[in-house]
This record gives structure tokens, sequence and C-alpha cells, in this order.
């Protein structure tokens, strides 16, 4: 998976969905890109992957979600509130990756230096109202 144009949310989140399916434990997915990007959207289409039945909500209110009902745990990050990297390793994600579990953030760049070395990124690109670019990004 290279780079796709996504012309609608449910295009985003059946590729989020791929992304999940190809997930195995300890599989960390860091999502760039501005509010509106889709990152939730994507992250929602990666908990129904792994076979999460929950409703998957956006976690900008609770900043660690975890979803227990799928093939695998998925813990799913919000980092857009968090003033730095001090309060991220303040919430000790290294246990989730460790666990083993899938781990989804999104705002990663709150947090750049402490993100493990198989973390897959990927970046949002806003292109018009309906079109998103979704690219992998380099670390
Ligand atoms: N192609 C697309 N992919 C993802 N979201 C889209 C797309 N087109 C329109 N949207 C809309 O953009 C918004 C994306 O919101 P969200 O996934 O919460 O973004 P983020 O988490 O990056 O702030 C939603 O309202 C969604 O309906
Ligand atoms: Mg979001």
């Amino acid at each position: 998976m290279g780079s796709i144009i996504s012309a609608s949310p449910e295009e985003t989140e059946r590729f989020g969905r791929r992304l999940g399916e190809g997930a195995s434990p300890r599989s960390v997915f860091a999502l760039y890109g501005e509010l509106g990007a889709g990152k939730s959207t994507l992250a929602r289409g990666l908990a129904h992957g792994i076979g999460a039945r929950e409703p998957v909500t956006s976690p900008t209110f609770t900043l660690v979600q975890e979803y227990r009902s799928g093939r695998l745990p998925l813990v799913h990050v919000d980092l857009y509130r968090l003033e730095g990297p001090q309060e991220a390793e303040a919430l000790h994600l290294e246990e989730f990756w460790n666990e083993p579990a899938v781990v989804v953030i999104e705002w990663p760049e709150k947090m750049e230096e402490l993100l493990p070395p198989q973390t897959e990124r990927w970046e949002l690109l806003l292109l018009s109202e309906n079109e998103r670019m979704i690219r992998r990004k380099a670390g």
C-alpha cells in the first residue's frame, strides 16, 4: 500500500479496515494530519478490521480508549490535548505495545521520540471537502 486518494469517509474507513486486518500484536499505527483530515475515521475502520464490535468513538476527551472485543486488543489514543512528550511519557503507552496490543495514535507528533521502531506512519491530507490523500510517511 503506497498512497491512495479517498473520495469519501466510507472509503477511508475501508482503507483503515484493511490495515486492521493486516495488523499483528505490537503493531503501532501513527496517524498524522490536521483536524478533519480523517484520522478518527481511519481508526474506526482499523478497529473494525481487528474485529472490535464496540462503537468506536473519538477519544479526544478520554485520551486513551481500549477495545477488547476483537482478535487483538486495540488501544486508540488521541494526543491532541497533550502539551508534549513529558505528558505523553506519563501515559506509559509502551505497556500497550508490549502487552501485546495494536495501538493507533492520533497526533503522534506529540510523542515522536517515544514511538517504537515498528511504528507505521500514515499521513492524511485534506484535498477538498470529500477527498483525502492517504500516504505512508517516513519516520
Ligand atoms: N474522504 C474522506 N475521508 C475521511 N473523512 C472524510 C472524507 N470526506 C469527508 N470526510 C469528513 O471529514 C471528517 C473527518 O473527521 P475525523 O475522522 O474525525 O478527522 P480527524 O480525526 O483527523 O480530526 C468527517 O466529518 C468526515 O465525514
Ligand atoms: Mg480525531
